[in-house]
């Protein structure tokens, strides 16, 4: 019975040596040591090389490093029939709590244009609306979805959820699908997107999108680089109906360095940091999701590969 971790990391050896402290009773493996492929029940990746999975005949449950799935079911060669479940964690949810709070606080209260000031030794009091005047849309409902939007709305945002189905959560005015779409989007001046990354969401940040905003709509992406039309984001800055973007996900990662998005003074760069899985908490995760699936329990984190989430 052995498990396999594939990870794009220096800290790989340290993964191991936690993942096998935490399940003794499998034998944990390196990618790159794998041994006889029959022997791997099960693998614990981020971004797997195509056709990578497959080598393994046996392979009974694959572990995501993280919330997100995408990367693991762009392999088109993945073994379909092989259940997916995901890492998530008070922790990332936390961390991810912290990110969306704090770029909805600095749009909110234009700090970006209080820090340029500053660079001038200008001096220029104004009063901001207050929180319950600013309405905060949350693109995405799932677990961190969901979370950031009790959190804002806490903060006394009028904050409104927008999911492909219905959600009630309170303190949130939720919207569903795609009929419900342009209400929510009409009513929306900083634009939070959190969505799983699955065929019907590829590209939804894009010029039709913008058009629907409010004059001067902010946008926030802290889920994937693919969500987002970037020439489209460009457009709608340059000619002044997006005000402002904070993207901590990209299409090309890291983004490199002649991209557009770094000298842009509308957009701030973060480099895929607003939540990630701090390994001492997520190997916990993982081994425990991995022990309830191993005994047929219930798992929470368990996806739908159909559904992409
Ligand atoms: C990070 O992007 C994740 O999917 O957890």
């Amino acid at each position: 019975m052995a498990l396999v971790i594939y990870l794009n990391t220096e800290r790989r050896q340290w993964w191991l040596e936690h993942l096998q402290s935490l399940l003794p009773g499998i034998d944990c493996r390196l990618w790159e040591n794998a041994g006889d492929p029959g022997e791997i029940l099960y693998a614990v990746v981020w971004r797997p090389p195509t056709g990578g999975l497959a080598r393994f005949p046996n392979l009974r449950c694959i572990i995501s490093v993280g919330a997100g799935i995408d990367h693991v079911l762009q392999d088109s060669l993945r073994p379909e029939h092989v259940p997916v479940i995901r890492t998530t964690g008070s922790d990332l949810t936390l961390r991810m709590r912290e990110y969306v709070c704090l770029h909805v606080l600095r749009m909110h209260r234009r700090s970006m244009e209080i820090e340029a000031r500053q660079q001038q030794q200008l001096w220029q009091p104004g009063i901001t609306p207050t929180a319950a005047e600013r309405r905060i849309g949350i693109m995405g409902l799932g677990k961190l979805g969901s979370d950031a939007a009790v959190s804002l709305a806490a903060l006394g945002f009028s904050v409104a959820g927008w999911a492909n189905s219905r959600h009630r959560i309170s303190n949130v005015d939720t919207y569903a699908g795609v009929a419900e779409k342009k209400r929510f989007l009409r009513a929306t001046e900083i634009l939070v997107c959190m969505l799983p990354l699955t065929e019907s969401t590829r590209g939804i940040l894009n010029r039709d999108l913008f058009a629907q905003l409010p004059a001067g709509a902010c946008i926030i992406n802290v889920a994937r680089g693919e969500h987002l039309i970037e020439n489209d984001l460009t457009d709608a800055i340059a000619h002044g109906h997006i005000d402002y973007a904070t993207l901590d996900v990209f299409i090309e990662e890291p983004l490199p360095a002649d991209h557009p998005f770094w000298h842009n003074p509308r957009i701030t760069v973060t480099p895929h940091i607003a939540s990630m899985i701090d390994p001492e908490s997520g190997g916990k995760e993982i081994a425990r999701n991995l022990q309830r699936f191993i005994n047929g329990e219930t798992i929470s984190d368990l996806t739908d590969a159909d559904r992409g989430y």
